[in-house]
């Protein structure tokens, strides 16, 4: 195996989109940021020095950090964030994964510009289980924000608002022609007739779950979240924030110019009706004519359509095959089910909030614990006995009875830092619930540390007596971020085989701010394959 060495310098660049320009925050002065390489089974160790006046942390998502829980990367759970002036050396190995997953800041909401891909290749001498690709293209689908994305944020916490919408969608950053300004910030690739190519596809936005499609050319998933798939042919894909797929698309065209799309995908009716981001196909043998033309856009969904949404992430099945086999736990030691909400907090006094009345904020939380970072690193306080951090006592099932059809029952959080503890080795089930109070989105849900199996979902309440026997545990999807329905519920499974504290959370920044977060504690197994070694020596400190 090979040890891949990088260097992240975080740095402003000047950046123009939109007829805006701002000094964003990137690594290495570009906008996406760099794609770290990898084969299965290398070591990949990445210094990260920071430049700029804000505090930065990066997060390698989807990467399983086994035994280097160190390098995991959410400020405040498992380090203290870098600060100006200050580096610190990210050191992992890329175990049980290939295909692609992504990098990104993972700090108040630096990810909005902090964010580049990273693709696996399988270990050497295993084939690839399709044919081998003519080429391939990162198709990384983010948001532009004009205004300062932290500035943002605080407003939005301050007072307990939905923030301001991002100003544009993107496509490796750049717009596309629909916006304003926008006629030459257009990504643009190279089709050969006949060929078949590789898009390497990731769902970078901060708030927001995305349709993407391409016009007259259908897309042939056969990777999610780093785990190979079944093959699946869909006219449009669905990314929610923090998903990534591999898709082939065959250049089935002989000429001519198609635009891929990529536009919103929301289960509660928006007030706004988005501008699709769009970047562009272009054929060799495209004539001057042609060329001139604008491109054939693709046919999406309406930004509703749960239907298809539903069915679309339904479809996905594990590959498991010989070369690619996945090991779904068959039994289970730990049993959980944790809502997932929406809540209002009543307003501080003398503040301005601009929840319900004017007298409310929003907040979110799991088990109706919204959830407060700590001052110093959950990890680290695990790890040297500092008390005061965190508590062992997040509840295994709700608070309250939950019943989805029924009225809201306390709908004021709890708030607090408390973390569940996992016995090492436990085979895992968790069950979550949206109550959705608010009715309003549905929820990407990350772990972090684990990919799991998606082994069943539905919509309403969970029934524990009935709805398991229902559920798939011979191919299910293995993700590390799974979008559950709205009103409804999802259940997944995976094995605690990886000692630390590991961050659960909604992808939607917006949420995450308001609370939707909790850590999990796997303790030690026995031996040194089973423990968590000592922090690096270069581990920042608060
Ligand atoms: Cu992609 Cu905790 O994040
Ligand atoms: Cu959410």
């Amino acid at each position: 195996h090979k040890v891949r060495h990088y260097d992240f310098k975080i740095e402003y660049a000047n950046v123009s989109r939109i007829c805006h320009s701002k000094a964003l925050v990137s690594v290495n002065g570009e906008f996406p940021g760099p794609t770290v390489y990898a084969e299965e089974g290398d070591r990949v160790i990445v210094k990260v020095t920071n430049h700029v006046q804000a505090n930065v942390t990066i997060h390698w998502h989807g990467i399983r950090q086994l035994l280097t829980g160190w390098s995991d990367g959410p400020a405040y759970i498992t380090q203290c964030p870098i600060q100006t002036g200050q580096s610190f050396t990210y050191d992992f190995r890329v175990v049980s994964h290939r295909g692609t997953l992504f990098w990104h800041a993972h700090i108040s909401w630096l990810r909005a510009t902090l964010y580049g891909a990273i693709i696996i290749h399988p270990r050497r001498g295993l084939p690839l289980p399709f044919p081998k690709p003519d080429g391939e293209f990162p198709v990384l689908l983010g948001e532009w924000w004009n205004g300062d994305v932290e500035q943002i944020e605080m407003d939005a916490l301050r007072t307990g608002g939905i923030p301001i919408i991002s100003n544009a969608f993107t496509i490796n950053g750049q717009p596309g022609p629909f916006y304003n300004c926008s006629t030459a910030d257009v990504y643009k690739l190279k089709f050969k007739a006949g060929k078949t190519y590789i898009l390497r596809m990731v769902n970078a936005a901060l708030n927001q779950d995305l349709f993407f499609g391409i016009a007259n050319h259908s897309l042939t998933i056969v990777e999610v979240d780093g785990e190979y798939t079944k093959p699946l042919t869909v006219p449009t894909l669905v990314l929610s924030p923090g998903q990534t797929a591999d898709v082939l698309v065959t250049a089935t065209q002989d000429h001519g110019r198609y635009f891929m799309a990529a536009k919103p995908y929301v289960s509660a009716p928006v007030p706004f009706v988005p501008i699709p981001t769009t970047a562009i196909i272009e054929y060799e043998t495209s004539t001057e004519a042609e060329l001139s033309q604008p491109p054939v856009f693709p046919a999406l969904p309406a930004n509703n359509d749960t239907v298809y949404g539903e069915n679309f992430f339904q479809s996905i099945r594990s590959l498991n095959s010989k070369q690619y086999p996945v090991h779904v736990p068959q039994t289970i030691d730990r049993d959980l089910l944790f809502t997932v909400s929406f809540n209002l907090k009543a307003c501080p006094p003398g503040q301005l909030c601009s929840g319900p009345g004017n007298v409310t904020k929003f907040a979110s939380s799991m088990n109706n614990i919204s959830f407060i970072f700590p001052s110093i690193s959950i990890l680290q306080a695990y790890f040297f006995n500092i008390n005061g951090v965190f508590s062992r006592d997040f509840p295994d099932m709700p608070p309250h009875p939950f019943n989805y059809t029924g009225p809201m029952i306390n709908p004021q959080p709890e708030v607090g830092t408390k973390v569940n503890v996992i016995p090492f080795g436990s085979n895992v089930q968790l069950v979550l619930q949206d109550t959705s109070i608010l009715n309003l989105d549905s929820h990407p849900i990350h772990l972090h540390g684990y990919s799991f199996f998606v082994v069943g979902q539905g919509v309403g309440n969970f029934n524990p007596s009935t709805d398991p026997a229902n559920f798939n545990l011979i191919d299910p999807p293995f993700r590390n971020t799974v979008a559950f329905p709205r009103a409804g519920w999802v259940a997944i499974r995976w094995t605690a085989d990886n000692p630390g504290v590991w961050f659960m959370h909604c992808h939607l920044e917006t949420h995450t701010s308001w609370g939707m977060e909790m850590a999990f504690l796997v303790t030690n197994g026995k031996g040194k394959k089973q423990t968590l070694p000592h922090p690096p020596k270069d581990l920042p400190k608060c």
